[in-house]
């Protein structure tokens, strides 16, 4: 049962583009197109109760009272390195989004995460930040990242992922209640390796075609 915060997107186009992606045999070139395919849709889904107002607009008929999105731009978040492949597909839904980025990497002694890059729009205490990270796994990064916005002024934050285990979306919703989490899987959990299993390996090797 999901926590209160989460919201998990059924929809079948979402669950089949992530049954691709999880399989080992998905190339990167497709693994990335249906990354930005899903991202698309997920954006959809948490711009959903996004505020409008009224502006008056002269169709080829007549004047007319006609909604458009009200404040400023929406400002995505991409933790790096992984988070760019959601992003892609978000920009392609909301062009004007501002774009900013957070590189984090864990200390491999104290397991700390390390800010080593970051880099945000301006006034980003009047703009929704959605905060993307393909893989809610220990949710240390996520965690880690959303304090480096609220740092900066954030004020109204949501984070998408792709896949998120149990543990990592108890322990970012312990850290930031207020900030609601969209995802397309709660997995089953982690492996010995922090990994999210069943999952889909490592987003950004599956992307980019490292190892
Ligand atoms: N990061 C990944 O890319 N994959 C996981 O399963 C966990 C963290």
């Amino acid at each position: 049962m999901p926590a209160s915060n989460v919201t998990v997107v059924t929809h079948p186009l979402v669950q089949h583009k992530l049954t691709l992606m999880r399989d080992a045999g998905t190339a990167s070139s497709k693994f990335r197109i249906l990354l930005r395919e899903i991202g698309l849709l997920l954006t959809y889904e948490i711009c959903r109760d996004l505020e409008t107002e009224l502006v008056e607009i002269t169709t080829p008929l007549e004047t007319y009272m006609a909604p458009r999105l009200e404040g400023k731009k929406l400002c995505f978040i991409s933790i790096l390195r992984a988070g760019n492949g959601l992003v892609d597909g978000m920009l392609d839904l909301v062009p004007s989004a501002r774009v900013g980025h957070i590189g984090l990497y864990r200390d491999p002694r104290s397991l700390v995460p390390i800010e080593y890059y970051m880099k945000l729009p301006d006034q980003i205490e009047e703009r929704l930040c959605i905060c993307v990270d393909p893989m809610l796994a220990t949710g240390n990064s996520a965690v880690a990242a959303v304090h480096r916005l609220k740092d900066a002024g954030a004020k109204r934050i949501k984070f998408v992922c792709l896949l998120a285990a149990p543990a990592g979306i108890e322990n970012f919703s312990a850290a930031h209640p207020d900030v609601p989490i969209l995802t397309a899987s709660i997995d089953r959990g982690l492996n010995d390796h922090a990994y999210i299993v069943p999952g889909l390996g490592d987003a950004g090797d599956r992307m980019y075609g490292t190892k």
